[in-house]
């Protein structure tokens, strides 16, 4: 058993609302600023039972940006800037399985990147790195989620794949059957770049998928559209702020450093020659 050492700063990526916790004290709003650009609000500061916690709104509040416009360089840098040790992804998904029906959560293990039109690296001009990502979660966040999920009783599976594409637009339904033909488990459009990111800031990074819909392959169900997401999402807020409330403490300790989870992902990533 790995020596919990070190206290945790956890970070919470999510949908609006997500921090509104029962409990949650001294909160304040702070502007961290990023060389990468602007990130997609402040960030919101605050202790639960005098643990450290901090939450950035993916899309602002009120939700102003769309998945393509958000700078997920400058939200990663600055939660890194802030002294987070660990980020867990609160994000709405589609469906691609009969069981996972909308309300229930998916804690996965792995990604597939459809995006097009993000920076994904901090890497760039004159500096190049390849960070391993062959197992992009950290299991010890994913380990701690399915607990609490255990726990709450909240309705879960532990392992699968999440696709991520471009957006904004939904999928088409050739895209959708295809997606489920390579054994995908959910559709989002926010987890890449920020996985990838957060493993080149050296920060263990877990996902909370939350079952909104069933995109467009159901032969039963309509084909995905906005007002259901959001109803869906709504009862879904609940339930993520226990899981909130819940795995915090659980996680309050991490081991010095999570080689599994990527704390040390640099040290052999760099190809550079430091005399370049
Ligand atoms: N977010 C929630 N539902 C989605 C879907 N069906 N496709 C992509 N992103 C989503």
């Amino acid at each position: 058993m790995t020596d919990l050492t070190r206290d945790a700063v956890l970070g919470f990526i999510g949908g609006s609302g997500i921090y509104e916790i029962d409990g949650l004290t001294n909160t304040r709003w702070e502007t961290v600023e990023s060389s990468f650009g602007t990130p997609s609000d402040q960030l919101l500061f605050g202790e639960l039972d005098g643990q450290q916690l901090v939450f950035l709104p993916r899309h602002g509040r009120g939700h102003k940006l769309n998945p393509t416009g958000i700078n997920y360089r400058a939200n990663i840098d600055a939660m890194k800037r802030a002294g987070v040790t660990d980020i867990i992804s609160l994000s709405a998904v589609g469906s691609l399985k009969e069981e996972y029906a909308p309300g229930h959560f998916v804690l996965v293990d792995q990604f597939i990147d459809r995006t097009f039109s993000r920076e994904k690296t901090f890497y760039t001009n004159g500096c190049a790195a390849h960070v391993s990502f062959s197992h992009p979660v950290a299991e010890r966040l994913q380990a701690a989620l399915a607990e609490a999920c255990r726990k709450l009783d909240l309705p879960h599976d532990v392992n699968g794949t999440y696709i991520c594409m471009e957006g904004p637009q939904f999928s088409t339904f050739a895209e959708s059957t295809l997606y489920r033909s390579w054994g995908c488990a959910v559709i989002g459009m926010t987890n890449m770049p920020e996985a990838k990111l957060a493993r080149e800031a050296e920060i263990p990074y877990a996902t909370v998928a939350m079952v909104t819909d069933y995109d467009c392959w159901h032969p039963d169900h309509d084909s995905v559209t906005v007002e259901q997401v959001i109803k869906v999402l709504t009862g879904n807020a609940e339930k993520a702020r226990n899981l909130v409330r819940t795995v915090a403490p659980m996680l309050a300790k991490r081991p010095e450093v999570d080689h599994q989870g990527g704390d040390d992902a640099l040290e052999y990533a760099l190809i550079t020659h430091p005399d370049a």
